[in-house]
């Protein structure tokens, strides 16, 4: 992924700091290592990532020289990998849009999450020195089929596979408080990037000109530009008052409709083939239900109130920049 230059302006703090990184080679670990490794000291402009003011450790089930193990089989985590860190951002977890979903996904899916944000835990607990942060993935999901309902982090939990999903990865995080790390779950919205995600998938349908909406198109899809979603990493790692839920999305969450309609716009292409529910189903199964045909209107309230300003706030802008970086 190429150096996006709006996330040079991820600026950290004070002098250096160690970030450790599970799912550092997924869409949103791969940018926020890219992000934190292009911000080198000043005082050291030339020098290698790990000599800046970020020092990056990545936590992986397949490390390379320097990187430290997630040892899938037994779900484990050396605890060297967070022994002096001052954060962890926790992202891993089995891709919930890698498949058909049948009954060994879901479990993966599950069991990825669950056991694994309790591996972590375990690790942070056993650490000599142990973090001050835990910015911890979960998802909109949370929320559940909400129709145009306004759903804030005082909104109950939802209903349905990902809304049990992400409420039992959030309490497996919330271990980590006992042993006084600062717990942040950020309930990331839909990511937009041509380099992953829904987005990446949406692409070439659409260049083709064969978008359109989906189902009624009235559900509302809330959405996060990536290079946002970094920044949003960054404030709430460099935010003490920020605690708990944290919904990591744009100010304006737009119905499918509207989302179809500005994909297209930005794309100079027609839009008139839209895929009526059923189609959705026989094509995805469950997912289609869970993913695109479900609607959640979710607002980053806390994100705002504590001063965390989106550079992407509108689809379009947010649209242009996600397809050209
Ligand atoms: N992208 C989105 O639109 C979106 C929306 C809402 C929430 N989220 C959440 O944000 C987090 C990061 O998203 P992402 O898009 O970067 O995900 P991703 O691209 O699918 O990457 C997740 C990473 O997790 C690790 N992983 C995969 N399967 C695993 C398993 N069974 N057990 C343990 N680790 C596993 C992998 O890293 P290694 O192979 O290096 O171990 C993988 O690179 C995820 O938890 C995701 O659910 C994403």
């Amino acid at each position: 992924m190429a150096e996006d230059p709006h996330l040079s302006q991820v600026r950290p703090h004070r002098s250096q700091r160690t970030v450790a990184v599970t799912g550092a080679t997924g869409l949103v670990g791969t940018a926020l290592i890219c992000a934190l490794d292009s911000n080198p000291s000043p005082a050291t402009p030339s020098a290698g990532p790990d000599t800046g003011p970020w020092s990056v450790r990545r936590i992986t089930r397949k490390p390379r020289a320097g990187e430290f193990l997630w040892d899938a089989a037994s779900n484990q985590i050396d605890p060297a990998a967070f022994d002096g860190a001052d954060t962890v951002v926790h992202l891993a977890g089995e891709n919930i849009a890698g498949g058909r979903w049948n009954a060994s996904l879901k479990q993966r899916i599950q069991d990825s999450r669950v056991l694994g944000t309790r591996a972590v835990c375990a690790a942070l607990g056993k650490a000599n020195r142990r973090p001050a942060v835990l910015v911890a993935a979960s998802a909109i999901g949370f929320y559940g089929d909400r129709q145009d309902e306004e759903l804030d982090e005082s909104s109950a939990v939802g209903s349905g596979f990902l809304a049990e999903v992400c409420q039992a990865w959030e309490e497996e995080a919330r271990a980590a408080e006992q042993f006084g790390v600062r717990v942040v779950h950020l309930r990331i919205g839909v990511v937009l990037s041509r380099h992953g995600g829904a987005l990446q998938r949406m692409l070439l349908p659409f260049r083709l000109g064969l978008g359109g909406r989906v189902g009624s198109g009235k559900q509302y899809w809330s959405w996060v530009e990536l290079s946002d979603l970094i920044g949003m990493i960054v404030h709430a790692i460099d935010t003490p008052s920020l605690t708990g839920a944290v919904n990591a999305v744009a100010p304006q969450p737009v119905t499918n409709a509207e989302f179809t309609r500005d994909l297209g716009k930005v794309l100079k292409r027609p839009t008139v083939f839209p895929m009526p529910a059923f189609a959705a189903r026989l094509a995805l199964g469950e997912m289609a239900d869970a993913l695109l045909l479900s609607s959640s209107r979710v607002l980053p309230r806390k994100l705002v109130n504590s001063g965390f300003q989106h550079r992407f706030p509108d689809l379009p802008s947010a649209l242009r920049h996600a397809i050209q970086t």
